[in-house]
């Protein structure tokens, strides 16, 4: 096990930044997952970790050592992908023990740590097959073993459960965590999938276009987002945004929208708002679908019109037109109110959040 620091990391593709200055200190144990969109240089940033593609300048370090200029297997590092690529002949024994007998590890010691590795992932009646006689999820768990055997310094993972089924996924995530927590290995896992990260992560790094936009723990991240594209990519359904003015009133401020207006204290803006001279400063104001209920008792009240109302069991989520927007909410499933009927929506000064409409970053 160890830290692991990344310094300026940058690797180009020619003219294409794919990563740009990294900078991320991970310490020994936790488990971080790299979250953002399809090419937004997660994969490149894990596979400069893995020793698999040479960064274009800075430094990667893993306890104090630099291993920037180290071959992958000098690195002690595991790396679990989204397509298992088990060894089709050999049988889950052989796979999960091959890279501990590359290393001349004692036959005895062999079967121990493959023995242990089986009963953590429920693999240890499987042992004797091969691949094809296994499920998607029981692959995907003996990649996970064969990665894991090793003891590795630092345990990466690509999108590892992409292939799998919705159901499967769940599944073999809450095994994911529960190993990674045995083991205490420092892990980084790379997902375009916020609620993954969400869920496996002690801390979450969003990425855009190769930069980190944010690191924290997932629900700092979803509370607290740094800027509108970390509020939009975290949290499902998405973020509702709505223009609007900020004006100040004594120690209150005016926030109008769509024709209507709600009172809030300064205090819920993040740090001191400079009102414009002219009382008008313009914002983007989010809030999201499951801070704001219909039939609700919070303070800030919004109205609108139901136009369509999509029921998940627990709560229903309810499509509201305000003026030209249209804004999602929540309703107790019981209390769904008919399609063009006028509604409230109530929420809460703490979870109404405010974005400059120049620069992006939260106020
Ligand atoms: N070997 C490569 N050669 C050229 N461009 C690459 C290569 N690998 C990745 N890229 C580009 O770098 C960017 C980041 O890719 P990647 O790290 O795979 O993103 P992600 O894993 O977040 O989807 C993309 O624009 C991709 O097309
Ligand atoms: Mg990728």
């Amino acid at each position: 096990m160890a830290s692991l620091t990344l310094r300026r990391l940058t690797k180009k593709f020619g003219e294409m930044v794919a990563v740009d200055a990294m900078d991320l200190a991970i310490p020994n144990g936790e488990f971080l997952t790299l979250l953002g969109p399809s090419g937004c240089g997660k994969s490149t940033a894990l596979a400069c970790i893995a020793g698999l593609e040479r960064p274009t300048s800075g430094e990667i370090v893993f306890d104090d050592s630099a291993v920037t200029d180290l071959e992958p297997h000098q690195r002690n590092v595991a790396m679990v992908f989204q397509d298992y690529a088990l060894y089709p002949h050999m049988t889950v024994r052989e796979n999960m023990s091959f890279g501990l007998r590359q290393q001349r590890l004692q036959a005895a010691d062999i079967t121990n740590q493959v023995s242990a590795a089986a009963d953590m992932l429920g693999l240890a009646n499987l042992l004797e097959r091969r691949p094809a006689e296994l499920s998607g999820g029981q692959r995907q768990r003996v990649a996970l073993g064969r990665a894991v055997v090793r003891n590795p310094a630092v345990f990466l993972m690509d999108e590892p459960l992409s292939n799998l089924d919705a159901g499967l996924r769940i599944k073999t995530r809450t095994e994911i965590k529960k190993v990674q927590r045995e083991l205490g290995v420092t892990s980084v896992f790379v997902t375009h999938d916020q609620e993954e990260a969400m869920v496996l992560s002690d801390r979450i790094a969003v990425m855009r276009d190769g930069r980190l936009q944010q690191i924290g723990p997932p629900m700092d991240v979803y509370r607290q987002p740094d800027n509108l594209f970390v509020a939009a990519f975290v949290g499902s359904p998405a973020m509702n945004f709505l223009d609007a003015t900020l004006e100040a009133d004594g120690d209150q401020m005016i926030c109008r929208f769509a024709g209507q207006s709600v009172r809030l204290p300064q205090r819920a803006a993040r740090g001191e708002i400079t009102f414009r001279a002219d009382g008008r400063t313009r914002v983007v104001m989010g809030v999201r679908p499951n801070d704001m209920a219909i039939g609700g008792n919070d303070d800030l009240i919004m109205t609108g019109k139901a136009f369509l109302v999509e029921p998940i069991g627990p709560i229903s989520y309810v499509d509201i037109q305000i003026s030209d927007t249209v804004i999602k909410a929540t309703c107790e499933p019981d209390l769904a109110p008919a399609i063009d009927a006028a509604v409230s929506l109530s929420f809460k000064p703490e979870r109404t959040l405010f974005f400059d409409r120049e620069t992006e970053a939260r106020i």
